[in-house]
């Protein structure tokens, strides 16, 4: 019996993949920052297709959070309480509107919820994950400023781990909440294709892909918006509309169950590195924004993750370690260094 872990799995598009995977039989790891909500899912997919569920308390914004909850999993499948993953889902995310604000490790809320968090946590489960497993992270086509997606929510700007990290402290103008949201759907979207490629250099046979569930609106996504805001995007006129004008539609029951398709369905085991989309109905590999696909950049959002999320060498996993000669060691760049990676840096 294959055994996912989602992030975000208790509510939106995330409950919906999960109710998916339970009903083919999966069990699930349910990981968020909701016990009691994530244990009432748990309760009902036990119930209605008895399957295992564990639920792990995990806040993607705390990167104590994050190296908690996967010390909690892995010490479950050393005493074989739990099983090794066929699939890491990283689907939990949001958009914070409003002043911008700071993770308890001191980095902007956006960046460190959608991007670090799972950035760290990838790290951490990938000797979890089984040898021709997967890892499937949410993105957004609001990451790609040349489609209407982008165009409506503000074009994402450079994917600069660091800068992205410290939005708002150095005294410049903090991004536009629309713009933090994208911009960390383009680094979602890097990190798939660069761990994809890292695993590919590494001879593993784990997929990396990277997942556009298109707009959503009957989620809790627009819970920070005014209750008019929701109420008009759930209507049916604006759904019309935004089909209409070219923005990217789809359902909360056709978008996580696509979800629970890339996790698990043999058809998507060897399209590791790529980007795939749900509109309208169809789940289709699409190509995302020319700028996702710079290596150059990719490498570098990595290697800054690695040292904004203070990942110890013991902490990365065989199946990524540099092989001489395959990768550059990583630039000291900006002036940053060591410890002052792990917080806040003004
Ligand atoms: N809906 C859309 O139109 C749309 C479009 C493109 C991409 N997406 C992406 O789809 C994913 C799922 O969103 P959704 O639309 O299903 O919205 P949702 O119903 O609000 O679900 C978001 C999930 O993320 C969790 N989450 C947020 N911050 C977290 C944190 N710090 N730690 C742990 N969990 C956290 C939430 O948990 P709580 O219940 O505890 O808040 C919730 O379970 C997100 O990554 C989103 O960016 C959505």
């Amino acid at each position: 019996m294959a055994t996912v872990f989602i992030t975000g799995g208790h509510s939106g598009i995330g409950l919906e993949c999960s109710r998916q995977l339970a009903a083919r039989g999966v069990d699930l790891v349910l990981a968020g920052r909701s016990p009691q909500r994530m244990q009432a899912v748990a309760e009902e997919l036990r119930t209605v297709h008895d399957i295992d569920v564990v639920t792990v308390e995990l806040d993607t914004s705390s990167l104590a959070s994050v190296r908690t909850a996967a010390a909690t999993y892995g010490s479950l499948i050393e005493r074989g309480a739990a099983a090794p993953l066929q699939a890491l889902i990283c689907n939990a995310g949001g958009r914070f509107d409003g002043k911008e604000k700071y993770s308890p490790d001191g980095y902007e809320l956006t960046f460190a919820t959608n991007c670090l968090g799972h950035f760290l946590l990838v790290e951490l489960l990938l000797p979890a994950i089984s040898a021709d497993g997967r890892v499937v992270f949410t993105a957004s086509g609001t990451h790609d400023p040349d489609t209407m997606d982008g165009k409506l929510v503000g074009a994402a700007v450079e994917p600069r781990a660091v800068e992205l990290a410290n939005d708002g402290l150095s005294g410049a103008k903090p991004l536009p909440a629309g713009k933090r949201y994208s911009t960390s759907k383009l680094c979602t979207v890097m990190y798939a294709y660069e761990l994809a490629r890292r695993l590919d250099r590494a001879g593993s046979a784990i997929a990396s892909l990277a997942y556009d569930p298109g707009s959503v609106p009957e989620t809790g996504f627009l819970r920070n918006m005014p209750k008019a805001v929701q109420w008009l995007a759930a209507s049916s006129l604006m759904q019309s509309i935004s089909t209409y004008i070219g923005v990217t539609t789809s359902t909360v029951a056709f978008s996580g169950a696509a979800l629970a398709d890339l996790a698990v369905d043999k058809r998507y085991a060897t399209v590791s590195g790529k980007y795939f989309q749900a509109r309208e109905g169809k789940l289709r590999r699409r190509q995302s924004s020319k700028v996702s696909y710079d290596e150059e950049r990719a490498r570098t959002l990595w290697n800054d993750s690695k040292r904004l999320v203070g990942l110890r060498s013991e902490e990365e996993p065989a199946h990524l370690r540099r092989r001489s000669g395959i990768e550059p060691e990583p630039q000291k760049n900006n002036v940053l260094s060591g410890d002052e990676f792990t917080g806040r840096m003004m």
